[in-house]
């Protein structure tokens, strides 16, 4: 792959991954998940804080109040590329441009559809006019900055050929960065790598823009997808935080990011995601929404660093390498937790009651305690620390 010198990032190193975020774009259209101006505001600046190269910050021609929330990130949020979505309509593009105007490094992302289906029942449009409308917008959006992106939408259900075609338009238009959605969360990995590889193949330009991967996550298979578009070629990840947006949602970007940084060796690729950030940037985007992860959500459920089983809690007492494929530390946990249940052992109640302040109580209130707090488990989901407090308490008063 040879060197690409982008507008905004300068000579792109071949392993580099720009990380698209667009929680308050996309994320931000599925049921409920709505904010308000200053919300926006707080979520763009944790953003920001966090690493994140490109945010869209918004569709400026969606709403009067989108319009406002795009110009006020781009007045203050720095460090950051701000972007504007717009359908390939005049005043959706200049709407998007006015509303980024300010923005100290700024992006133009305009879409059109591209498969049969959309073209036909969507936008009720031959190829030939959809092809048009691609030079046509990204023309007009480049008179406004050189940093343009383009969109095929529903581009993995596109006709190949057709969609090597808009690519081709859009390059020679002007677009930098060249996005395929699977908007519909319909491929497979397989599909993306296929996808990926042959517009970089075929496409005359395409190995002098960034290629780009937003996938949704209707199958459940948004993240495998991403990184099998990074393996086809795509050097830029748009995603949300906790995986928020239409329908299933889109991409999580701290599950992409942790399978970039965990498995190097699987996936040779780098990003500037400050990870130990992630936690509290999720937590500030559920606060806002309301809406809180699952406890098993991978990276910032609950559950996602916290063991009970008492073979996996004497692993980890031994080395945490046993039972964790990254530090909870690394991504702005506190610490791992051992959570005291009925499927705890005994190595995980000593090493328990040696935190509370116990010290060795001695083989045989050991035992005792241990069998009184087994009972306990059984009619408990969770013991806390108080019920063990409260149990040793009465186990030494009754000596
Ligand atoms: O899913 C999609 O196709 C989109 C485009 C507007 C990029 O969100
Ligand atoms: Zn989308």
């Amino acid at each position: 792959m040879s060197t690409i010198n982008h507008p905004n990032f300068g000579a792109m190193n071949d392993k580099r991954v720009i990380i698209f975020d667009t929680t308050l774009r996309d994320g931000e259209q599925s049921p409920g998940f709505s904010m308000n101006i200053d919300e926006k505001i707080r979520m763009a600046e944790a953003l920001a804080a966090l690493g994140v190269d490109v945010m869209e910050a918004g569709f400026p021609a969606a709403s009067p109040g989108d319009f406002e929330s795009v110009s006020r990130i781009a007045e203050n949020v720095k460090g950051v590329v701000i972007a504007g979505l717009a359908r390939a309509a005049v005043n959706d593009i200049t709407r998007a441009a006015e509303a980024i105007r300010a923005a100290e490094r700024k992006r133009i992302h305009t879409f059109i559809s591209t498969s049969p289906l959309h073209m036909k029942y969507k936008l009720r449009k031959e190829p030939e006019q959809v092809l048009e409308a691609v030079t046509s917008s990204v023309t007009l959006a480049r008179s406004f900055t050189d940093d343009v992106e383009w969109s095929a939408e529903d581009g993995t259900r596109t006709d190949i050929d057709f969609l090597c075609r808009c690519v081709e338009a859009a390059i020679k238009a002007g677009a930098t960065t060249i996005n395929i959605p699977d908007t519909v969360g319909y491929a497979v990995p397989e599909d993306m790598l296929r996808i990926f590889s042959t517009v970089r193949e075929r496409v005359p330009g395409a190995d002098q823009v960034i290629l780009s991967a937003h996938c949704h996550n209707d199958l459940g298979l948004a993240v495998a997808n991403t990184l099998a578009a990074v393996h086809g070629g795509a050097r830029q990840i748009e995603c949300t935080i906790n995986g928020i947006g239409e329908r299933a949602g889109n991409a999580s970007l701290e599950e992409v990011v942790m399978a970039i940084r965990t498995r190097p060796d699987a996936n040779p690729y780098h990003h500037n995601i400050d990870t130990t950030r992630i936690l509290r940037t999720s937590k500030l985007l559920s606060t806002i929404t309301g809406f809180d992860v699952q406890p098993n959500k991978a990276i910032v459920g609950r559950n996602a660093f916290a063991h009970e089983s008492g073979i996996h809690q004497d692993g980890m007492l031994k080395n945490a390498a046993t039972y964790e494929i990254m530090t909870p530390e690394s991504v702005g946990w506190q610490k791992t937790s051992l959570v005291m249940g009925k499927h705890s052992g005994r190595a995980a109640f000593r090493d328990k009651l040696n935190t509370l302040g116990y010290g060795d109580l001695g083989e045989n209130a050991l035992n005792d305690a241990f069998n009184r707090f087994k009972d306990l488990a059984d009619r408990k989901k969770i013991v806390y620390d108080e019920d063990i407090v409260a149990l040793v308490d009465d186990e030494v008063v009754r000596g």
